[in-house]
């Protein structure tokens, strides 16, 4: 496994490959868990090359979000890729990527301006970019992301789509814990009596599932009955509760099972946890 820290070094690399060979790209920001290993597990059964970056990206960050405490652990990450064979990672400072006087910004209107970005109006633009310039920079023949990140899976196919990239956009299914939680570098954060009220939101989709498996197609009464079902847990706060349209993400009366994401997000203390289901293809 080769590491390369900046991005002359990394296309010099990846020239050896070109010719005729496919290369899978999983764009992550380190800490990783199995989520992340699930992309790369499926790159590497999908393609000749693959590369891993890992860049925590500031611009995603608003200024008063956790960028500065984040968790990083690059050696247990490195170690965790070597395992699983990664030909090359990617592993950027932030004057590799954002030089100083850096001024080009990428957003996809109106799909970022819901869901979690209205939470976090600066996000998505921050993802765009920086999934932009590392694409332009790795020139993958596909690119993998999760689906517990349904909405921005959703916006960089978008961004995919009206750029013409030359790239696959896949989005992978959530990895859980055993116990239902969706995966996520955050949930470190919690202490086991936060990480018990995390649940609440898995929990409560799941049998949100099954209520519309049974017939209930109304989205208000979904949103109210996941709502109630995390309303049981007080060390929780709901962020939001949507239940979307999963092409245009468009606020919907009625549940249709080909195009609808339900997402949520919540606050389990200082910490913001999403999670989703969906009914069609991302
Ligand atoms: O999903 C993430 O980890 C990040 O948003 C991504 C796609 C690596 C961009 O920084």
């Amino acid at each position: 496994m080769k590491i390369f820290e900046t991005i002359d070094q990394l296309r010099e690399e990846l020239r050896k490959y070109k010719s005729g060979q496919t290369l899978g790209f999983v764009p992550t920001m380190g800490y990783l868990h199995q989520g992340h290993l699930s992309l790369v597990e499926q790159s590497k059964k999908e393609n000749d090359v693959t590369v891993v970056s890992i860049f925590v990206n500031p611009a995603q960050f608003g200024p008063a979000e956790d960028f500065d405490s984040y968790p990083r652990e690059a050696e247990r990450d490195e170690h965790l890729l070597r395992k699983l064979a990664v030909d090359v990672v990617f592993y950027p400072a932030v004057k590799e990527i954002y030089p100083e006087g850096y001024a080009t910004y990428v957003e996809v209107e109106k799909l970022g301006n819901v869901l979690c970005g209205k939470s976090r109006p600066t996000h998505f633009r921050g993802v765009t970019t920086v999934v932009l310039k590392l694409l332009n920079i790795v020139s993958p023949t596909c690119a993998y992301f999760g689906r517990k990140d349904a909405q921005q899976a959703i916006i960089i196919k978008k961004m995919a789509k009206d750029l013409n990239l030359d790239v696959v956009i896949q989005a992978m299914p959530i990895v859980r814990d055993p116990d239902g939680l969706a995966l996520s570098s955050r949930n470190v954060y919690l202490s086991p009596e936060e990480r018990e009220a995390a649940l609440s939101l898995s929990r409560a989709l799941k049998k949100a599932k099954t209520e519309i498996e049974q017939g209930l197609r109304d989205a208000s009464a979904i949103k109210e009955f996941i709502q109630k079902e995390i309303s049981k847990y007080p060390l929780v706060t709901i962020d939001y509760i949507e239940v979307v349209t999963l092409d245009a993400l468009d606020k919907t009366n009625t549940i249709t099972l080909d195009n609808t994401l339900v997402a949520g997000a919540i606050w389990v203390g200082k910490t913001r946890l999403i999670d989703n289901f969906t009914l069609g293809e991302i």
